[in-house]
């Protein structure tokens, strides 16, 4: 799905961003240029980020967790 039309980045762009080390909306802006222009997109990608942020912690706690118990 198209996040921020102006730039042309997607769901999936974002979510790649934060799989590969971006922490916040800062992070997404500096990478892709998301919300640097008209801005209309910056409250749904800073949703969409600390929403991946959140499901990657809890992945990563989860298989953290799987380890210790094995
Ligand atoms: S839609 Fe993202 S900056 Fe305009």
């Amino acid at each position: 799905m198209l996040v921020c039309i102006c730039k042309g980045i997607t769901d999936k762009d974002i979510k790649n961003a934060v799989h590969e080390g971006a922490t916040g909306f800062r992070d997404i802006h500096a990478a892709l240029g998301v919300g640097g222009c008209c801005g209309q997109c910056a409250s749904y990608a800073k949703d969409l980020v600390n929403d991946t942020v959140s499901q990657l912690q809890l992945s990563n706690n989860f298989h953290l967790a799987q380890e210790v118990s094995c």
